[in-house]
């Protein structure tokens, strides 16, 4: 070969490895801004047609983007006796038993029910049209993550502890325990059975495509259980994966098999500074993408959902839900 197509073959490689690296790096960055004075959007959830985002702010609403010339408007909320006046735009946690504090979210894509876990009102469901969600299940410290496995309806929630509440958590020299349990709540006969228990700052919990297992987050351990729910290693728990920061919430990826986590890595020459990522992880613990997420450097990051080649970044330090494309 001639050394000048030589060069020209080695030129069309090289652009198609980059094209193939750039098309998958989510380097542009949108915000989706939340009504004035709301934040906290801690979960972006999308509903069966991809519309959305829906995210459960601090202030005891479920908003619903409805593109950039209408932004968020109302979809639902969970407390029966909020009112508009008193919550809306509100943070105070003091405030939680009248307004409510929605924390993640997860549709039934069978049915399009949404359902809900709140700080104060425990697990709830909520149809298509919204409005007021109806409680299904009460009597839990803090709900902190929800994935609902839409082909049996199934709903898998964590309890971050046995003892601790969310405004615990705010107080000074707060320190989690290791109380906290994953649990499977049934529509049918709407029992709640524990399925792993003694978690450490556990959050929000995915189903795998193949609703074999789920993997359950413990931001405090650095870790990642599997607990089997089908198989040779049925009713069983293990080890998915450690040191790969603190994990907040898993979703599935758009890839089978896949899944997204929210991770939070400390900066090394700073133990006080946090450089969020979203890891993306096959079902044999292999992190098969490591994508940084510098808008929100030092947030408490929560959720990182792909929807229509686009992460959906939830916080609840923000008044804004981030989105990261190609
Ligand atoms: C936002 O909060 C400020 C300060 O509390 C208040 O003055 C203002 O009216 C609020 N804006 C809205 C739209 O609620
Ligand atoms: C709503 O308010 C009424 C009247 O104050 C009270 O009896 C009821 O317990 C409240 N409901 C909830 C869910 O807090
Ligand atoms: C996960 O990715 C690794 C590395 O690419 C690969 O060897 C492994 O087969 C993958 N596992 C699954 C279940 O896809």
């Amino acid at each position: 070969m001639k050394t000048s197509s030589k060069f020209l073959v080695d030129l069309i490689v090289w652009f198609l490895l980059l094209g193939n690296v750039l098309s998958n790096e989510y380097t542009t960055f949108n915000k989706l801004v939340l009504p004035p004075n709301v934040t906290g959007p801690a979960s972006a959830a999308l509903d069966r047609g991809g519309k959305g985002p829906y995210v459960a702010v601090a202030d005891g609403r479920i908003l619903k983007w409805q593109g950039p010339t209408t932004g968020f408007l109302d979809f639902a909320y969970t407390s029966p006796n909020r009112t508009k006046k008193l919550c809306d735009g509100t943070n105070d946690l003091k405030l939680g038993a009248i307004c409510g504090r929605p924390v993640a979210l997860s549709f039934n894509y069978k049915t399009s029910d949404l359902y809900i876990t709140d700080a104060f009102f425990g697990l709830l469901v909520v149809g298509f049209n919204g409005g007021l969600a109806t409680q299904v299940s009460s009597g839990f410290k803090y709900l902190s993550g929800i994935d609902v496995e839409s082909y049996t309806g199934n709903v898998y929630v964590v309890d971050a502890s046995l003892t601790y509440n969310i405004r615990d958590m705010t107080q000074p020299g707060f320190k989690p325990d290791s109380t906290g349990r994953l649990l499977k709540y049934d529509p049918r006969t709407q029992r709640v059975t524990t399925l792993l228990s003694g978690l450490s700052g556990a959050g929000g919990p995915s189903v795998s495509s193949d609703r074999k297992y789920v993997l359950v987050p413990e931001y405090v351990n650095n870790k990642i259980q599997r607990h089997w729910l089908q198989g040779p290693k049925k009713d069983t728990n293990e080890v998915f994966l450690t040191d790969c920061g603190n994990p907040k919430n898993i979703k599935r990826a758009a890839n089978d098999g896949e899944f997204w986590v929210a991770v939070e890595k400390q900066v090394q020459e700073s133990p006080t500074l946090s450089e969020p990522h979203g890891i993306r992880v096959n079902g044999s613990a292999t992190v098969v993408q490591t994508v940084p997420l510098p808008h929100f450097f030092n947030m408490a990051i929560d959720v990182v959902q792909e929807s229509n080649d686009a992460l959906y970044v939830g916080s609840s330090d923000t008044g804004f839900v981030g989105v990261y494309t190609n």
